[in-house]
């Protein structure tokens, strides 16, 4: 990045809190909404972990209406997300959500408050449809798990299962009011949630940190990032109780979020939907095993940067020359992935090898993400980006 070629800005609106037990005093940051309806939407996870009783009785213990729906499902298409609309029926004017949960329950309550404001069906919103133009209920974001930073992005992506298709809606509507991030409510989240969700973390602070839109508050937010997922995800993952741990992860997921609004991401999250949308992979899962692949194709357009992450991922570059200390950087990947116990390659988790050119179709279609990758593939490199995903390091055989 040359800064004295770049603009760039930064203003935030949404009130963002870290701190143990704040779940508890939602209803203090409620208060300043000023209306009275509660409505809190979350999965059933969640609600077998018992994270929703306080939430609730904050709620109601300051004299609000409280509703609860938890019937948020992983992936979420746009009938869910019409659903949690209606809930606000006709007093939209006088309700607010509060979602208690991963990047599906983010997401659909994002949706559903566009839905809420305008009418008609969430996937009317996506992309070049129609315009989010009027104002929407306000929402709480609570996260339950560190990793898709939804809860600071202005983003949703919701499932369009009749064109097997992940789209986006976006939107200032789309922002929280309020995010309150509670390590509390992380705590106990089993191993292979946290592997996955943490992975998509850092997947968004290394795209926002190579982006060709990054600037120095994105790159400072996404440098921080690494560190302390390259710090904390192991000790997140094999003691789930561990609340430094947490806490850090919770934090570092923020900072992903929040970077890569500003700078954008890049071809990992472009190769993910098609993986999401046909073969219901998680999005930590489906961002984890192609970020490496990704990595090593952008490499030798910002190697710089990547020396960077390889360091901060806690790779030891020193006396490395510039490409070896590069190429550090997906090494400390696999190496994460493989101490969390997470599946490396396309193959271990039986996507069939003949719908690479497929997936690798579809991922070219993702301009949004692939605008700012530092190294634009064409259709033949994104190919072999897929087998290189397919077969671990070296790709096609
Ligand atoms: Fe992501």
């Amino acid at each position: 990045m040359i800064l004295s070629t770049r603009q760039f800005h930064f203003s935030y609106p949404v009130w963002v809190e870290f701190g143990c037990g704040i779940s508890r005093r939602v209803h203090e940051k409620a208060a300043s909404l000023h209306r009275r309806r509660a409505l809190v939407v979350s999965d059933a996870g969640v609600a077998r972990a018992g994270l929703l009783e306080p939430i609730m009785a904050s709620l109601e213990g300051a004299g609000l209406q409280a509703t609860l729906f938890t019937g948020v499902e992983s992936d979420p298409c746009g009938e869910i997300c019409d659903r949690v609309a209606a809930l606000a029926g006709e007093h939209a004017g006088d309700s607010f959500f509060v979602a208690v949960g991963g990047g599906s329950v983010m997401d659909t309550v994002k949706a559903a408050v566009v839905v809420a404001g305008h009418g008609g069906s969430a996937l009317d919103y996506q992309r070049g449809g129609k315009k989010i133009e009027k104002s929407c209920p306000p929402y709480i974001a609570i996260p339950t798990t560190a990793g898709t930073g939804a809860e600071v992005s202005p983003y949703a992506v919701i499932s369009d299962p009749s064109r097997k298709k992940k789209v986006v809606l976006e939107g200032p509507q789309l922002w929280p009011r309020f995010a309150l991030l509670d390590p509390e409510l992380t705590l106990g989240l089993p191993p292979r949630i946290t592997a996955e969700t943490g992975m998509d973390a850092l997947t968004n602070v290394v795209e926002a940190y190579t982006s060709t839109g990054t600037d120095p508050f994105a790159q400072a937010l996404a440098l921080k990032g690494a560190a302390m997922i390259g710090r904390w995800l192991r000790k997140a993952v094999a003691q789930p109780h561990n609340l430094e741990a947490r806490s850090n992860m919770l934090v570092a997921s923020m900072f992903g979020g929040l970077c890569f609004d500003y700078a954008g991401l890049g071809a990992v999250h472009a190769c993910s939907h098609p993986l999401g949308a046909h073969f219901g992979l998680s999005h930590g899962l489906a961002t984890a095993v192609m970020l490496p692949a990704v990595m090593e194709f952008n490499l030798m357009a910002c190697p710089e940067l990547y020396r960077d992450l390889a360091a901060a991922l806690g790779a030891d570059v020193r006396g490395m020359d510039l490409m070896q200390a590069a190429s550090a950087a997906p090494l400390a990947v696999r190496r994460l992935m493989e101490d969390i116990g997470l599946p490396r390659t396309l193959r271990e988790l039986d996507i069939p090898e003949e719908t690479l050119s497929l997936l690798a179709r579809e991922a070219m279609q993702e301009r949004a993400n692939l605008c700012t990758n530092p190294r634009v593939p064409d259709e033949g490199q994104m190919l072999d980006i897929f087998y290189r995903a397919y077969y671990g390091p070296g790709g096609r055989k």
